[in-house]
């Protein structure tokens, strides 16, 4: 029915790396009409940690077009009409469920077939369910909700006025757990946090850190259950759960429930036709896939991490952002020699009045923590440095100021060498309290 489409540069998905390779496209001479980008979401590529943060806040909440990309990085706003200007083509509202990449073709839930010169995969990620782990109950109910765009973003807001001041669990205690837990809290919901392991953000904080953040929301009045998982989610006859099982016994009243227990890559439309590992899309450093003319970028990379001499996927914005513009410098090269991706993990959150940030890799022998971490004091500083064979190998700071950031990014780059742990110790608490 419909003729096929062909763009000499075609980008798979609409989010973050969608939209700031669009910009680096731009500037490295795309012309009109080469460049489409297909994506499932109905509004053009946006800054997706709005959406967990200021978004969900009671007041002067982040609309878009407010926070399409590139503002998250101090750059220019993307409108719908910059694309327009620029001869780009957004084909929106469009999933696509078929590739065949050597046939260079996709094809969409409408039937509309695209073929492409070369393809970008920005297909991010894909939330994990809790059905995924057997959980009875998920899928059934209008009132258990996830977030990864801003439909489901969408979804939460409606909940919250719907049940003004009433109960919600939260399932997971990451990223999303925890900053969805606080928008909550400041939405005046009583908001109690489930997640199974024994500490939050078990997967980058250490014990210590968690102790701070686990404080501070309880001085905040949310309530904490580590160290089990949810079993059953109960409906009641109009089909909206009201109850939360634990497989600790507990059983806890909800009137809603926001899940945040992990993403995939999407990645299960290239099954089979390209290399991959663990779900990630393998690349080279100017993220270049097992197939000519293919590209993958973002959450969906499996990359080599020069650094640390390793491959990694990382599903941070920082990442989804740089990777994209190396991959499309690489594109656009024309014979010109680009170096390879080099870059330091970086990842941050905010929540509450809180704000930190982590450069490095949370590995080694040994941890050094520094500062304040009373949640009653009025402007809590700290922070930590993970050490291996004597270097810093990555450091985290909340409260930090800028010139501070800098400080940590600088020694988790260059793995500062670290003589003596009580001495590193002792200059780091001097600066946190002189600053
Ligand atoms: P991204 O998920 O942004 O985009 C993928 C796009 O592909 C989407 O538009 C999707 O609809 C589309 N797509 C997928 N399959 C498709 C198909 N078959 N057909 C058509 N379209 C398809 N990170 C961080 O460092 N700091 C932070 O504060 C936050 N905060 C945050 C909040 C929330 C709520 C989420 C969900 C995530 C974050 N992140 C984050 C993570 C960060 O947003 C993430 O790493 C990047 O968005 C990844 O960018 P990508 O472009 O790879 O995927
Ligand atoms: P996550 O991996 O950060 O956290 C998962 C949490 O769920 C953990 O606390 C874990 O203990 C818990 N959990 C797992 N299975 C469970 C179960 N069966 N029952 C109870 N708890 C369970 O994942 P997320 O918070 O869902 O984040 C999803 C994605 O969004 C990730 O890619 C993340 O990087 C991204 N994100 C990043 C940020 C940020 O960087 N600031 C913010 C929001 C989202």
């Amino acid at each position: 029915y419909y003729l096929p489409k062909f763009f000499k540069y075609l980008i798979l998905g609409g989010g973050v790396a969608a939209g700031y390779a669009a910009r680096e496209f731009v500037k490295q001479g795309v012309k009109p009409g080469e460049l489409g980008i297909v994506s499932e979401e109905s509004v053009t590529p946006y800054e997706r940690p709005a959406l967990s943060k200021g978004y969900l806040f009671p007041t002067n909440a982040a609309r878009l077009p407010e926070f399409h990309v590139c503002v998250g990085s101090g750059g220019e706003r993307l409108d719908p009409k910059w694309y327009e200007e620029k001869g780009i083509e957004l084909i929106l509202n469009t999933k696509i469920v078929e590739a065949s990449l050597h046939s260079k073709t996709l094809r969409s839930e409408n039937g509309i077939i695209l073929r492409f010169g070369a393809l970008i995969i920005a297909t991010g990620s894909r939330v994990i369910k809790l059905s995924d782990f057997g959980v009875e109950g998920d899928d059934q109910a209008k009132n258990i909700l996830y977030l990864r765009d801003v439909k489901d973003a969408d979804k939460i807001i409606e909940e919250m006025r719907d049940k003004k001041n009433g109960k919600v669990v939260v399932v997971g205690g990451g990223y999303i757990g925890l900053e969805v837990g606080a928008a909550l809290k400041l939405n005046n919901l009583s908001v109690t946090m489930v997640y199974n392991d024994p500490w939050l953000m078990s997967r980058l904080f250490t014990k210590e850190i968690a102790e701070f953040y686990e404080r501070y929301y309880m001085s905040r009045g949310i309530n904490l259950i580590n160290e089990t998982s949810v079993i059953e989610l109960e409906a009641d006859s109009s089909g909206e759960v009201k109850k939360v099982k634990l497989k600790n016994g507990r059983e806890l009243e909800a009137d809603f429930v926001v899940v945040g227990v992990g993403a995939r890559p999407s990645t299960s439309l290239f099954q089979g036709q390209i290399e991959m590992s663990r779900g990630g899309i393998k690349t080279d450093g100017l993220f270049k896939t097992s197939i000519d003319d293919v590209y993958a970028i973002g959450d969906v990379a499996w990359f080599p991490m020069k650094i640390y001499n390793e491959m990694r996927r990382v599903e941070h914005v920082d990442h989804a952002r740089k990777s994209a513009m190396k991959a499309v410098e690489g594109i656009m090269a024309k014979g010109k020699v680009v170096e390879e991706y080099d870059y330091v993990p970086y990842f941050y959150s905010r929540v509450f009045d809180l704000s930190w940030r982590f450069y490095g890799d949370n590995v080694g022998d040994a941890t050094v923590v520094f500062g304040n971490r009373n949640p009653g004091a009025k402007k809590p500083k700290f922070g930590c440095y993970w050490i291996k064979d004597g270097r810093i190998m990555g450091g985290f700071l909340e409260g930090g100021s800028d010139e501070e950031n800098k400080a940590i990014q600088n020694m988790a780059w260059h793995q500062h060498k670290v003589e003596d742990l009580q001495e590193l110790k002792a200059k780091a608490e001097r600066t946190v309290v002189h600053n």
